[in-house]
């Protein structure tokens, strides 16, 4: 199911936004400048960010504040950058994250 509130109850309606393209596991997707990318993830029916070191289970948003790191995923080639609290850019190339993943090791 794909989640995008376009007019809310009480936030009103969203504003217009310029749309960028981002690229999740090699496939394009549209984002709104500034959102963050767990939630243009979420909109696009993206519920799996991250898969656990040991049993490879899978993790989405859990706190969606940056606290407790189940939304983590590569970003540009960084692992474990929080996605609930990274707003997106143009052209960016983002990879769901296997365990822990380090700096330099695909
Ligand atoms: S969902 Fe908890 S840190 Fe992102």
């Amino acid at each position: 199911m794909y989640v995008r509130v376009y007019d809310h109850p009480i936030l009103g309606k969203m504003e217009e936004k310029k749309k960028v393209t981002i690229y999740v596991d090699g496939k394009e997707i549209e984002a709104y400048e500034g959102e963050m990318i767990a939630s243009a993830l979420v909109s696009n029916g993206i519920r799996v960010l991250r898969l656990t070191k040991r049993r490879l289970s899978p993790r989405g948003v859990f706190c969606a504040i940056g606290r407790c790191t189940d939304c983590v995923m590569t970003v540009n080639g960084v692992p474990n950058i929080r996605t609930c609290v990274t707003p997106v850019a143009d052209g960016m190339q983002i990879t769901t994250q296997r365990g822990t993943e380090e700096w330099g090791k695909e």
